[in-house]
């Protein structure tokens, strides 16, 4: 009994490997060849499930869309009467055996005598249907045949496994849930700068703080600009490479955070590469994520020219910043009350870079329009229920969907904890500290 299942077993994985020649034998020649991006689900589940699926569908399928023929006339003589009808016996075309492929399956259906692969092409539609499969697509390369070749899911709707297998786990972080019960994650790598909006205490900060303490563990420097005195971000010091608390030394860190993505953009030239995720390991930089806590602290001024200067240098730089920091590892989180072009000029110009929207219960709708109107005019609407018992909850955009969600609370002591735990991982850029303490020490 033992003996023939095991028998069964290694026939069963013969004829499985027989079958899956044609993708393997040229990729295990290949010393690239990388194990993780071999689509073993769809070779062990995916596959047997729709061969078994186009076999059993396969007679229901022919007699729906035609593809049947029968050998009796359509006409016959009843006693004295013709009569003219569907014959009950029908001839299916003889569908062969699948050939599994690393995104589908190849059949071949041998028609016939007497039919045309015309009604095979419009019945591709039908097939995918049936088979429940993303495409069908049917050509006739020979007489009396129909090749049909079958995508199982839309390989453009994912990522290349190879690149999901590579990507480090860094610049991802889960800062809490959505309304459908998962995880709400800020995705840097597919979304690489944010906007988040909000009235006071809708809700941002503690966002802000949400993402810090994720982000804590990782091997990413985390840079603040809180101009309310530092009084949220201050309280992950340790662990952030730089923080501003004043406008002044706001200004002096996103100049010398322009020059260190210069440098990394000389670097990748030089090394002619795309994006630093390109770079070699031990020669990448380490991704810089700039949290900016109340954007409208860097605007304001009280028209004075020197405080215009200030606002003026602060807003060309982030949008700088904004415009070319994704590919050389800077991430921007920008988060204000309000984002309008009234806070000064380069805000809209901004607010186009930041690709990632959540927005807070707001004060006024053009906030809540700024923030999602461009994605999505429904979550424009969803954003201004939000009532001001729903602290934390906000419309965010995911995957082109709005969503609501709701950020984790960080209370001061788990922030301080997080603080202290992770001060030792926080990278060293001694430019920004540096620029900042000038800055401080003028002041
Ligand atoms: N996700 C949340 N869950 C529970 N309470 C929250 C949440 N977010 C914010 N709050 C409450 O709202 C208060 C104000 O939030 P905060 O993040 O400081 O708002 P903002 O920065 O927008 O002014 C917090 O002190 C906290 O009590
Ligand atoms: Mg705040």
């Amino acid at each position: 009994m033992v003996w023939s299942l095991v028998v069964w077993i290694i026939t069963a994985l013969l004829i499985l490997g027989v079958l899956t020649q044609r993708w393997w034998e040229p990729r295990l020649a290949d010393k690239r060849f990388d194990l993780r991006a071999f689509p073993w689900r769809w070779y062990f589940a995916g596959f047997p499930a729709v061969a078994i699926r186009m076999r059993w569908r396969w007679k229901q399928v022919c007699l729906i869309n035609d593809l049947s023929i029968s050998r009796q006339p359509r006409r016959t003589v009843v006693g004295d009467m013709v009569v003219k009808g569907d014959a009950l016996r029908q001839v299916m075309p003889r569908i062969g055996l699948p050939h599994v492929t690393p995104t589908g399956l190849v059949v071949r259906i041998r028609l016939n005598q007497g039919q045309t692969p015309a009604p095979f092409l419009a019945a591709a539609e039908a097939l995918e249907h049936a088979w429940e499969v993303h495409r069908v697509r049917v050509t006739s390369p020979r007489r009396r045949e129909v090749l049909v070749t079958v995508t199982a899911r839309d390989p453009l709707a994912e990522e290349p496994m190879s690149e999901v297998a590579h990507r480090p786990k860094v610049l991802l972080a889960r800062v809490g849930r959505i309304e459908d019960g998962g995880a709400w994650v800020l995705d840097f790598k597919k979304v690489p700068h944010w906007l988040v909006v909000g009235a006071t205490r809708s809700g941002k900060s503690t966002l802000l703080a949400a993402l810090v303490r994720e982000l804590a563990p990782q091997p990413v420097a985390l840079v603040g600009i809180d101009c309310k005195g530092g009084m949220e971000l201050g309280l992950f010091g340790r662990r952030l490479s730089a923080l501003a608390s004043t406008r002044k030394e706001a200004g002096a860190l996103l100049v010398a955070l322009v020059d260190e993505i210069s440098k990394r953009m000389a670097q990748c030239r030089s090394a002619q590469v795309r994006s630093v995720w390109e770079l070699p390991d031990a020669e990448r930089p380490v991704p810089v994520v700039v949290l900016v806590d109340e954007l409208a602290e860097l605007y304001l001024t009280d028209g004075s020219r020197e405080s215009r200067d200030e606002a003026a240098r602060c807003s060309t730089h982030l949008l700088r910043l904004a415009q070319i920091g994704a590919a050389l590892g800077l991430h921007l989180v920008v988060s204000g009350q309000r984002v309008g072009s009234d806070l000064g000029p380069g805000v809209t110009a901004l607010r186009a870079q930041l690709g990632g929207r959540i927005a807070h219960r707001v004060n006024d709708p053009t906030t809540a329009e700024m923030a999602l109107g461009d994605l999505s005019p429904e979550a424009v609407d969803v954003a201004q229920l939000i009532t001001e018992e729903e602290q934390g909850v906000a419309v965010t955009t995911i995957g082109g969907r709005w969503m609501r969600a709701r950020s984790v609370l960080t209370t001061t002591e788990e922030a301080r904890q997080t603080a202290a735990e992770s001060a030792h991982l926080a990278p060293e850029l001694p430019v920004l500290v540096e620029a900042i303490n000038k800055e401080g020490g003028n002041a």
